[in-house]
Parts: structure tokens; C-alpha cells; sequence
């Protein structure tokens, strides 16, 4: 993936990987720097807020982005919505996809054929402070793009709500654009 947008500095992509989440933070206590981006294909133990098990398969978008913001206090609560506010920009304008944020940390897309909205991308933001300094954030973002879902979940893909594959470089390279102007907005804001 050609690097877009300001914010990313470094691309590791894995095939496989436990969770991009605990290998990025593992990553930002050794002193990995702002802006290190974790991509995985398939993660064996993806995890949401709570411990909650992500499913991961392949298809899907698995990330995790280390960050360094030279600030006392960061609201990473602002940062995830910005991370949602810009897969709901994605899915609306390049898939036509209705969608809305679900409070803290969920996007939800409209499934006309059911009638309801269901889970299509959830966002972990974890962080570590030291005397008050922020020392690092992860944000660790999964997006159902074409990836089969557990039957039992609520949830949605794009493939499964258009009918149509998702070319996921695409996907990556306008939502790094797009999240590269709102993390500026975000930085100004804390
Ligand atoms: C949630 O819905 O509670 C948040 C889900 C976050 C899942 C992503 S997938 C990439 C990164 N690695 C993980 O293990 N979790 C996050």
C-alpha cells in the first residue's frame, strides 16, 4: 500500500497475527514510533472493548495505528469518533451505505433488507499516561469489508449490504487520507 496521509509512517503488514492490538501496544512500550501502523489479514484472537472476542476473518480490515501525540491530555474518546466519523464518510459516499455511530465506539450500517442497523466496524483506543503525559494511544479499528460473519451476530459487511466485493487497498488508502485530516483537527482540539 502506497503510505497515504501524513499520519502514517511505518507499514507492517502481517498475514497472520494473534491481535494487531496487543502486538501494537507490546510495539508502543518498547518505543515504537508515532505513526506505526499494524495491518493483519487474519487475527486468531481479535479482541474488542471488554475483552470481547472480534471475529477476524479473512476479508475483513484488522488495524492497529500507534500513536504519540506531544500533548498533556489526550480525549482518545474524540479520537475514535473521528475514526468513525470518517468509516461513516467511506461507507456513505463511496459504498451507499447508510450508517450512524453507536456510542463509543461502534458503526452501524443500514441493512434495508432486515430492516435494521447492524455492527460493521468497532474501534479500541488504549492508551498509557505517565505523570499526567500521554506516552502512547493505540487505536485499533475492524471493518467488515468482505470478510463471512458469524451468522448469530448482528452485524453487517459491505459485500454482504451491496452485492459487491471491496477492493480493501482502496478502502485503506481513503480512509488513511481522510483519517490524516481529521487527526490534524483532532490534535488541534486537545
Ligand atoms: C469493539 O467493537 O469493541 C472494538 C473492536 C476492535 C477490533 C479491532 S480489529 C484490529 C484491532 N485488533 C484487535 O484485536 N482489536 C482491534
Amino acid at each position: 500500500m502506497r503510505v497515504a496521509g501524513k499520519m502514517i509512517k511505518q507499514i507492517i503488514n502481517l498475514d497472520k497475527v494473534s491481535s494487531t492490538q496487543t502486538l501494537a501496544k507490546e510495539m508502543a512500550r518498547g518505543g515504537a514510533a508515532e505513526g506505526t501502523l499494524i495491518i493483519a489479514k487474519i487475527q486468531t484472537a481479535g479482541r474488542g472493548q471488554f475483552e470481547r472476542p472480534w471475529d477476524s476473518q479473512t476479508g475483513g480490515l484488522y488495524f492497529s495505528l500507534i500513536l504519540r501525540p506531544q500533548k498533556a491530555a489526550a480525549r482518545t474518546s474524540a479520537l475514535t469518533i473521528k475514526i468513525a466519523e470518517t468509516v461513516c464518510e467511506i461507507l456513505e459516499k463511496t459504498y451507499g451505505v447508510k450508517s450512524k455511530i453507536k456510542q463509543p465506539n461502534d458503526v452501524l450500517a443500514w441493512n434495508a433488507a432486515k430492516k435494521e442497523y447492524q455492527k460493521i466496524c468497532g474501534i479500541l483506543t488504549e492508551s498509557a499516561t505517565e505523570g499526567g503525559k500521554v506516552m502512547w494511544i493505540v487505536t485499533g479499528v475492524g471493518v467488515n469489508l468482505n470478510n463471512n460473519l458469524n451468522k448469530n451476530l448482528p452485524a453487517a459487511s459491505i459485500k454482504k449490504l451491496t452485492g459487491r466485493e471491496v477492493d480493501i487497498e482502496e478502502f485503506k488508502k481513503e480512509f488513511f487520507s481522510l483519517m490524516s485530516a481529521r487527526y490534524e483537527q483532532w490534535l488541534m482540539s486537545v
